[in-house]
């Protein structure tokens, strides 16, 4: 783990250039089978464990369409040919980061962060900390985090202690998430004096996380998926939230369990509290709503 828990440096997986150039558009010709359809959801099953149900049918629909149009490609049977040639990694980061809802903000669902506070923080080791985002999308939750920590710690036991990493399938996400700008809107439910203490005014409306706080957090792109989980240092805490409900019932069961591999005996695991684990069968021990604990 060590190796991925260095400080902030510039990151360098980005979906890049010929996928994200304006084209000619995909109109009426634009060829889409229900066959080449479920192809592109079979590839995102196998490579992420996104379980795109009926309901969700055609918002990715639009979106693959317009990946299609970007990368200039005449039909659905021509996107899944080269996502299951795997030839084109490009292409296949802006499925991933396409087919993915990346909606966050700062400060959510504040009852599972308050027990943040209250409970899980006082009760870590002395000395390094180590905390997982580990569906971080572009960084709130991190910074989240990183917030309460300095305000329960002490702003300079938490630099000096606490390293927060955050992952996330999303190449886009990740380079959001170190870059740490955020418009007004996103910021609407955290705390006025968090945002006094944390937060600078860029002067265009949007506001960027302070530097120390920044430092604190390094970010990586991820698959939740892989196994065996590539770190090398365990977890004392781990925050999994409105992720798990993308996933079929045995991909979420093995990426709690995966996750438990991870965790330092005694350590959290927070999910929302829309995702609950009972009925899953995982080690993991319920304390409250969203907050579970590894057996010590
Ligand atoms: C709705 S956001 C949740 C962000 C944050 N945890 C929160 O609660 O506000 C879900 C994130 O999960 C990411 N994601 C989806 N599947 C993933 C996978 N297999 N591995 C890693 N991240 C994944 C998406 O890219 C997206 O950014």
């Amino acid at each position: 783990m060590r190796r991925l828990v260095r400080r902030a440096r510039p990151h360098t997986a980005t979906v890049s250039s010929q996928h994200l150039v304006p084209a000619s558009g995909t109109g009426s010709d634009f060829a889409v089978t229900e066959r080449d359809f479920q192809r592109v959801c079979g590839w995102l099953r196998d490579q992420c464990g996104m379980d795109y149900r009926a309901n969700k049918r055609e918002l990715l629909e639009h979106r693959m369409r317009r990946i299609c149009e970007q990368a200039h490609l005449g039909s659905m049977q021509e996107l899944a040919e080269r996502l299951e040639r795997g030839s084109d990694p490009a292409l296949s980061l802006a499925v991933l980061h396409g087919a993915s809802t990346n909606h966050t903000y700062f400060y959510r669902e504040p009852q599972v962060l308050d027990t943040f506070a209250r409970l899980v923080l006082p009760s870590l080791p002395r000395g390094e900390l180590r905390i997982w985002s580990a569906a971080a999308s572009s960084g709130d939750e991190a910074y989240t985090i990183a917030m309460i920590a300095a305000e329960v710690l002490g702003p300079e036991i938490a630099r000096a202690s606490l390293s927060i990493l955050g992952t996330d399938i999303s190449a886009v996400m990740i380079a959001a998430a170190e870059q740490a700008v955020y418009p007004q809107a996103r910021l609407s439910g955290l705390p006025q004096g968090l945002r006094e203490r944390y937060l600078r005014e860029l002067g265009d409306g949007q506001l960027r996380v302070v530097a120390p706080l920044r430092e604190m957090c390094t970010f990586r792109r991820l698959n939740l998926k892989v196994r065996p989980l590539p770190f090398q240092r365990s977890f004392h805490v781990v925050f999994c939230r409105n992720v798990l409900y993308y996933f079929d019932r045995e991909q979420q069961r093995a990426t709690v369990e995966a996750i438990y591999e991870v965790t330092e005996p005694g350590g959290w695991l927070l999910t929302s509290v829309t995702e609950p684990l009972r009925d899953l069968g995982t080690r993991w021990l319920p304390v409250q709503g969203g907050v579970y604990r590894k057996a010590a």
